[in-house]
């Protein structure tokens, strides 16, 4: 995004995969990726998925997506769903799905259980897709209590949008009183001053959109992104903004106090927080805890972006709340899943990619 610094350089907060014979992640891999997990409060672990599981992946994704019925999430934006900038939909327990996440729980074991106990519930199992004109969501938390997963099907550059992450925002015991007792208010004041330019470039590119015609905007397509009175937190709406109707980002956000403090602590701010933006390679499996600051950028390009991902609570869960903030396929809710049903799951005996040691040597 133009208005906002954005580094793609995500170097530092990357774990190479290594996996043992039986195809998970070796202990000192867990280690490293669990480390930067707790510290930065995201992994990115690189080559997780062979280019065999990633194409397996991706075939399945393409399938769903294709069905005319499939199952929407009612998340994220319904209004770039409903004019086919996204295509966030949740997977249904097939086993074929079932497979695919059977595998990725497994391998990620290691990390996923200092989070998740065998018991807690799988959240939702989805595909998120993006084409060029959706909204740069703003910049949110998910539900806390959640560890989520993308697992890249296919190369992701910079213009098709990967996640956007500020790392070392998430929240935990004793995190509040870091920086003088001030880091989650500045953490918010970063939240606000972002999302102020998130909405200007979401504007400035509807509007540039409306003459544009290699991506005409559809019938209605402006209106019901900046005027509509109906709950869509991750668009420009000003409507909804100037009425403060918008949970994510309103102008009730920008009182006096507020704006003298966001000017007070702009150096601050500056100096600890980033915004990160991802651009996983074919493989690439991204995890974070659900209270990290992030969000899901525009598609910048004419290439559809696609993520697979899953999300597994921490703890026990409401149900509303559960799915008020994901959103799992009919099948899943009617039959519900737990972690240790995905690490009980027979995938383990498929056949594991080569194991190889840290110095990119091949052992047997
Ligand atoms: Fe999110």
């Amino acid at each position: 995004m133009t208005e906002l610094k954005v580094s793609c350089d995500t170097s530092t907060f990357e774990v190479p995969a290594v996996l043992d014979a039986s195809g998970t992640l070796t202990n000192d891999c867990v280690r490293q990726a669990v480390a930067m997990m707790d510290t930065h409060g995201l992994v990115i672990l690189t080559d997780c998925l062979s280019h065999a599981e990633a194409e397996a992946g991706l075939e399945l994704m393409r399938q769903i997506i294709d069905d005319p019925d499939r199952s929407r999430s009612a998340f994220a934006s319904e209004t770039d769903n409903h004019y086919l900038r996204r295509d966030f939909c949740s997977l249904p327990s097939s086993p074929d799905v079932m497979r695919f996440a059977a595998r990725l729980g497994q391998r990620l074991e290691g990390v996923l259980s200092e989070y998740c106990g065998r018991s807690r519930s799988v959240l939702e199992i989805a595909t998120f897709t993006s084409y060029f004109g959706s909204s740069h969501q703003y910049i949110h938390r998910d539900p806390s209590g959640v560890i989520s997963l993308f697992a890249a099907v296919e190369d992701v550059s910079d213009e098709q949008g990967g996640t956007v992450f500020v790392p070392g925002t998430h929240m935990y015991g004793g995190a509040a009183n870091r920086h003088a007792g001030s880091a989650y208010q500045l953490m918010e004041l970063f939240r606000i001053a972002t999302n102020v330019r998130v909405l200007r470039h979401n504007l400035k590119k509807l509007w540039q959109m409306r003459k544009a015609p290699a991506a005409p905007l559809g019938p209605g397509e402006f209106r019901d992104r900046v005027f509509s009175t109906k709950w869509d937190q991750h668009q420009p709406n000003l409507l909804r903004f100037f009425l403060g109707k918008n949970a994510q980002f309103s102008l009730a956000m920008l009182g006096p106090r507020t704006l003298w403090k966001l000017y007070r602590n702009r150096q601050t701010m500056r100096d600890l927080f980033g915004l990160i933006q991802t651009a996983p390679r074919k493989g690439t499996v991204i995890l974070y805890r659900s209270d990290l600051l992030h969000a899901g950028p525009d598609n910048r390009s004419r290439q559809p972006r696609r993520f697979f991902g899953m999300s597994i609570a921490r703890d026990i869960i409401e149900t509303k709340y559960w799915h008020d903030g994901y959103s799992p396929h009919p099948t899943l809710a009617a039959q519900p899943l737990c972690f240790g049903d995905l690490l009980d799951m027979p995938v383990r005996g498929a056949p594991a990619r080569p194991l190889i040691h840290r110095t990119g040597a091949l052992v047997d």
